[in-house]
């Protein structure tokens, strides 16, 4: 389906001429006031885009194609194995059900401005909140459900709800999690008390309601009376999502509403060439970035059949799960983390399950996250025979800065690369000091303002942490990864440049597990690391001095460290195991030498930093990462 567009004149157009480019591509999107300026930098850095336009998301989510005679249309498709459910719910009923949701928050008390936060497994309730937030312009701020109830209880205090959302458990794999403790627990933990609290009680598990609280959602919707689309000025936020940053402190990032709209618009037609009517599915969670911009506000305002999966790639029941959604659904376009491919190549290496099921409909697989390791990317490209795209983004932006991009034209794929700078991302490669590297050469992958339409215009009420972003390179947005271009001026991204790791295409901060584990009594300093998991892409193990004096059985300690981990971040973390050292290596002037040490948990060759205090402790870690099972190279 790909048009004969030239990317080379595509790409051009829309650096050399970014406003007429996206007034152009906005034209796809239903304003009730049309902007009075494309692009307004008259506060560098801070850029905004559709100055003066208003528009209701959440109108041309659903409202627009309503009236376009898509209601009889499935817009959402809930495919639970975990429940052993399937539904499906149509354009007209979402908007219904949506309207009603808003119904709800209005009669709450809840207003536009207002924050609300949802706390909720992969279920449509989810996606109704998220869109009644839109309706009626409250911001949403969606906390993924794996996260422990001090991280909830950090990003309440940050986003002050109003009131929160959430579920009465969620369900991974064979277990049932209570949510309900987890939020009061959050709720008691936080400075800031939302007023009140929404639970949808899930048949599986109900929870206890707390009287003047906590309300009942099935209580509230049967009385409830639908609110209209409210104008929201396009440069309003939609939502708030919050990611790991360098510290334990979460960045909360801002989207607004028109940039969102029409760049996700833009990307659905132009990086995954679908069409309206068509079936979509981001294997992710509406918890991440992924499921904001691909399970929920891309597919719905394209007009497609986005598919809601409530399960895993393996396990639910075996490494045919996403085969049997694919065949079962019609499912044109998949999105998911490479971690999800690795888990179903483990366990069924030679596809046997993928012959059991008819996956003709599938066109292309994109894959983002983490990087796609070639491995992975042969292994799905030969089992699926159609375009395997690796694209590379960030909660930050959005949607995707470098991809193949399906609709425009595509070009051979080279394994490990996410191909080109996606029109809009003018990507460049540069030294710690700011200055432009050759081809072939490894430095800071930075973006020149202004970033396009969709990418975070500031953090939630913090623009001294969004300037953190652009300061450090003049006029650049500072990627956080590391990368190269090659000759062909295809973009390498190679890891991320600071202290942020990916754990099964989970973002974590290594920072925030340091300041967790020093709070232990007996640890005098500590250094988490990601080192490669064959898996989950990285995973998290740390090394730990103890205080002098501390007579403890060091294996008691280390239990001690993975369950405080496991209990104040969450099981997400994967943070498993952690050596007792008895120093860490230094500089002279103090730093402590991590990409040495991950160097030698992960058995590579490495070279003695010539600044390094002491050698001697390198023979220490490497022992005892060696005795959890790691540095299994050549040795120090
Ligand atoms: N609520 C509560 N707990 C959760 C959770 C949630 N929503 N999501 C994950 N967890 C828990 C898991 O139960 C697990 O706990 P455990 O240590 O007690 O077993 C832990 O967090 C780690 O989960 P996960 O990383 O998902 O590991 P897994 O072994 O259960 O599954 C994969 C491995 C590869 C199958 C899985 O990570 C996966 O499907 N990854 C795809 C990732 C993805 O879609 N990323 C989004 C970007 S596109
Ligand atoms: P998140 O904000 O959770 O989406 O994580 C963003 C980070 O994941 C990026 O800064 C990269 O480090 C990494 N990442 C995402 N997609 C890719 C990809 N396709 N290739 C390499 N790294 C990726």
């Amino acid at each position: 389906m790909a048009s004969p567009l030239r990317y080379a004149d595509i790409y051009e157009q829309s650096i050399r001429q970014p406003e007429r480019f996206w007034g152009e591509a906005a034209g796809e999107i239903r304003w009730s006031r049309p902007w009075s300026q494309v692009l307004d930098v008259s506060r560098k850095p801070f850029c905004r885009w559709f100055v003066g336009g208003r528009l209701n998301t959440c109108d041309n989510c659903l409202d627009r194609h309503v009236e376009a005679g898509r209601g009889e249309q499935t817009a959402i498709i809930y495919d639970s194995p975990v429940t052993g459910t399937l539904r499906k719910i149509t354009y007209g009923e979402l908007l219904d059900e949506v309207a009603r949701f808003a119904g709800v928050l209005t009669g709450l008390g809840v207003a536009k401005g207002d924050r609300v936060v949802i706390y909720m497994p992969m279920i449509p309730e989810a996606v109704i909140a998220m869109l009644a937030c839109a309706r009626i312009g409250a911001i949403h701020s969606v906390v993924f459900g794996g996260f422990a109830p001090n991280e909830l209880a950090v990003r309440i205090n940050d986003a002050k709800p109003k009131l929160v959302v959430s579920g009465s458990c969620g369900i991974e794999g064979k277990k049932t999690i209570p949510y309900k403790p987890l939020l009061d627990e959050a709720i008691r933990l936080a400075d800031h008390k939302p007023e009140r609290c929404i639970l949808f009680q899930r048949p599986q598990l109900t929870a206890p309601l707390i009287e003047g609280r906590d309300h009942d959602w099935a209580t509230l919707m049967r009385e409830a009376v639908p609110a209209p689309c409210v104008p929201i000025e396009a440069t309003d936020p939609l939502y708030i999502l919050y990611t790991s940053g360098t510290t334990g402190r979460p960045k909360g990032v801002m989207r607004d509403n028109g940039g969102h709209a029409v760049a996700l618009m833009w990307s659905m037609r132009y990086i995954y060439d679908i069409r309206p009517g068509e079936v979509y599915w981001a294997a992710s969670d509406v918890g991440w970035v992924v499921g904001h911009s691909y399970i929920v506000y891309g597919p719905l305002l394209m007009g497609c059949t986005t598919v809601l999966y409530e399960g895993k790639p393996v396990g639910t029941p075996d490494p045919g799960a996403f085969w049997r959604v694919i065949d079962q659904h019609k499912v044109s376009v998949l999105f998911t983390a490479p971690t999800a491919f690795r888990a179903i190549k483990k366990e069924d290496p030679r596809g046997e399950y993928l012959k059991k099921y008819d996956i003709r409909s599938l066109r292309y697989l994109f894959l983002a996250g983490e990087r796609l390791d070639p491995d992975t990317y042969h292994w799905a490209s030969g089992m699926l025979g159609i375009p395997v795209v690796d694209h590379w983004w960030q909660t930050e932006t959005g949607w995707a800065i470098a991809a193949d991009c399906m609709g425009i034209e595509p070009f051979p794929i080279k394994a490990g690369s996410p191909t080109k700078a996606v029109p809009g991302y003018d990507v460049r490669i540069v030294d710690p000091r700011g200055n432009p590297l050759p081809n072939g050469q490894e430095g800071y992958v930075v973006i020149r303002l202004p970033l396009p339409p969709g990418c975070l215009p500031t953090l939630w009420q913090d623009d001294e942490r969004y300037l953190e972003y652009v300061e450090r390179v003049d006029g650049c947005y500072l990627t956080g990864d590391g990368g190269f271009y090659d000759e062909e001026g295809y973009l390498f991204i190679m890891g991320r440049i600071d202290d942020v790791i990916n754990v099964a295409g989970h973002r974590l901060s290594t920072g925030s597990m340091e300041e967790i584990i020093a709070r232990h009594p007996d640890v005098a300093e500590c250094a988490v690391l990601g080192v490669q998991d064959a898996l989950k892409g990285q995973v998290p193990i740390g090394f730990v001095v103890l205080k002098s004096g501390v007579k403890r059985a060091p294996d008691g300690i280390a239990e001690e460290l993975v369950q405080m981990v496991r209990s104040e971040l969450g099981a997400l973390a994967c943070f498993k195991q952690c050596a007792i050292v008895k120093a860490l290596p230094k500089t002279r002037s103090g730093k402590i030498l991590r990409a040495t040490m991950r160097k030698i948990a992960d058995g590579e060759p490495f070279e003695i930093p010539s600044t390094i205090e002491d050698v001697s402790v390198l023979k220490g870690i490497e022992e005892e990462a060696r005795r959890i099972g790691y540095a299994k190279g050549a040795g120090v």
